[in-house]
């Protein structure tokens, strides 16, 4: 495996505000450290409000206040150059930004400005890119919407005159257009039915098998994952909880919170009741000491209330933050 495209060491943000006079911290990014290989699918996954935006915004570089980023690094090894994302200056960013790295944003048919035509979008993001005249660069945009099966009419459509799932496909052409060697995917497909969603999928299954980008793929529908991702990275409260092969942690996941996220799909002839968690999810602005999860926690002893347990090499590849983590099942 040559060198690794994405490499997130120690990554720590967090919204910090001030109202009255009262200075409040939410946590949602807390020393996160993970890689990304060429040609992989990496998932992110967790319960609502876990960080996972924030997380890939961070590594996008895409911060706005209240979101400091209080330590750690990003650092991009793109096929033409490396690239510190919290190092480099706006307008490096700007340089890179689709070329190489290209952020779907959640809710991202809000790129699509309403009263333009979708052929303005095209322009205003890849023109400058693909540094062809305009009537090439033109062609080379409808022959990239006829490989995502769209017709060449979107150009001249407004965003409005189009399906969800068009404008979702066309958000998907845009990031994709001037061949990325990194895309980064936040919840593109939760808005979509189940069909549009699974065709929007094998979509960007194929380009990036074509492009041989790799891809951080944000949801929290399990079963999107299953289908979708190499490997699966957990998070819970800002922590990363668990990393593995997405095959290995379906078979035999290994951090009780993960455990509790696979037991609680539904299965083919299953007609036991799930059961869900106790508690509520933490509050990042005061979350529990030691390991987040320990009040929820079936597996929690003393300890985990005092210290959180580093993420630690269970099985090659398969890295889990648990003191006592769920024994290893055989197939
Ligand atoms: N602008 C903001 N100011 C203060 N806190 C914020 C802000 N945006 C997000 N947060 C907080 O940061 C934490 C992480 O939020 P984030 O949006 O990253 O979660 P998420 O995992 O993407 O959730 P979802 O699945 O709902 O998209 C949450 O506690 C959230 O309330
Ligand atoms: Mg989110």
């Amino acid at each position: 495996m040559g060198e690794p495209v994405l490499v997130v060491s120690d990554l720590r943000a967090y919204y910090r505000t001030s109202a009255f006079g009262i200075e409040r911290e939410v946590r949602a990014v807390d020393d996160v450290s993970l890689t990304i290989e060429a040609n992989e699918i990496y998932g992110l996954a967790g319960e609502s409000s876990s960080g996972k935006t924030t997380l890939i915004k961070t590594i996008a570089a895409a911060i706005q206040p209240p979101l400091e980023v209080l330590g750690g690094s990003v650092v991009f090894n793109f096929r033409d150059r490396r690239v510190d994302m919290h190092g480099v200056d706006r307008q490096h960013l700007d340089a890179i930004r689709w070329k190489n790295l290209s952020y779907i944003m959640q809710g991202s048919m809000n790129v699509l400005n309403p009263v333009r035509r979708i052929r303005h979008a095209f322009v205003d993001f890849a023109f400058r890119h693909i540094g062809k005249p305009m009537p090439l660069f033109l062609a080379v945009v409808r022959e990239h919407l006829e490989r995502l099966h769209l017709a060449p009419e979107v150009l001249d459509a407004f965003p409005h005159q189009l399906s969800g799932g068009m404008r979702q496909r066309v958000t998907i052409a845009l990031a994709t257009v001037c061949r990325p060697d990194f895309i980064i995917a936040d919840e593109p497909t939760t808005a979509l039915d189940v069909v549009v969603q699974k065709s929007v999928l094998a979509m960007i299954h194929e380009i990036q098998r074509e492009l041989g980008s790799s891809i951080i793929f944000v949801t929290h529908d399990m079963a999107v994952h299953a289908n979708l991702t190499d490997r699966l990275g957990i998070m819970y409260a800002g922590r990363l909880v668990e990393e593995g092969r997405t095959a290995d942690i379906f078979r035999a996941p290994r951090h009780p919170y993960t455990a509790h996220l696979i037991a609680s799909l539904p299965r083919l002839g299953d007609s036991a009741p799930k059961k869900g968690l106790d508690g509520a999810p933490p509050n990042l602005a005061e979350p529990p000491s030691g390991c987040r999860f320990h009040p929820r926690c079936p597996r929690a002893t003393e300890r985990c209330a005092r210290e959180a347990a580093p993420m630690a090499s269970l099985a090659p590849g398969h890295r889990v933050a648990c003191f006592y983590p769920e024994p290893e099942r055989s197939a």
